[in-house]
């Protein structure tokens, strides 16, 4: 019961690792909020990439909770695309929704951290420490959240507030499995046995959520500008 009291803000929150994070806070008895731009049962509407979107889910969370203690930025969106076939907006949507997003949501969320001394916990990825083939605009876009969030951990400092990331390799959601149908012509697979992992199989979401929490966790007080890699051992070398 890491988390008895604890007052979380989770994006992401209807499927995958998001729905995994707010579980696993709740279970560790936190009161928490979760928001997508999808509908599910007990989440809250929010698209990180829509100024307004954020600052009502935001408020609405606050008024709910009562303050913030934690926010985890966990929505995202990958599409693996050609170079050739990248569209401006196959381009801008994975800036808007993995980049500006997590921007968007963390001033947001910034006043309620400053209250109480809180800390932000963002989904990395992978893919923005290594170059993945027919991946460059999702590459891309973490690459830049990465840097983001560690700028933010010696802006953040001051405050007392912590930031840090969680670097997943592959993990077993909707995201993995629909990735590459968006690939048009012939795929070289031959580039692929580079971003599996040592250990087998994908990763449950569980495990990133377990990652999160740890970082979240006061175990993690001295942790700060940190991406915590979770991989199966993809990044080995
Ligand atoms: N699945 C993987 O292999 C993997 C690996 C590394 C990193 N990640 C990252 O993990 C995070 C979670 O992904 P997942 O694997 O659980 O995928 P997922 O598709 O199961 O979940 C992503 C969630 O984000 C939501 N979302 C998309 N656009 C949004 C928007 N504009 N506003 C609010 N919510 C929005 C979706 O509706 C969905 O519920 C993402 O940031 C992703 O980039 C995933």
């Amino acid at each position: 019961m890491r988390f008895t009291g604890k007052r979380v803000f989770v994006t992401g929150a209807a499927a995958g690792i998001g729905e995994a994070t707010v579980q696993l806070f709740r279970e560790e008895g936190a009161n928490v909020v979760g928001v997508d731009i999808a509908e599910a049962p007990g989440i809250g509407h929010c698209d990180v990439s829509d100024p307004s979107s954020v600052t009502a889910a935001m408020k609405a969370a606050i008024e709910e909770l009562g303050g913030l203690d934690i926010l985890a930025n966990v929505a995202g969106v990958n599409w693996f695309s050609k170079i050739d076939d990248i569209t401006l907006d196959l381009w801008n949507r994975h800036l808007a929704v993995n980049l500006t997003g997590p921007m968007l949501v963390t001033q947001a969320a910034l006043p309620h951290l400053r209250a109480s001394k809180g800390n932000i916990v963002t989904v990395g990825s992978i893919s923005g420490l290594q170059g993945q083939p027919y991946n460059s605009s999702y590459c891309a876009s973490k690459a830049g959240l990465i840097m983001f969030m560690k700028a933010l951990a010696v802006e953040l400092a001051v405050d007392g507030i912590r930031v840090n990331l969680v670097c997943p390799g592959g993990v077993d959601t909707a995201m993995s499995t629909n990735a590459l149908s968006n690939v048009k012509g012939d795929i070289d697979f031959s580039h692929f046995p580079k971003m599996m992992g040592v250990l087998p199989g994908m990763m449950a979401p569980i495990k990133i959520a377990e990652a999160l929490a740890h970082l979240a966790s006061d175990a993690a007080s001295t942790t700060t500008g940190a991406s915590l890699v979770v991989d199966n051992g993809t990044l080995w070398s």
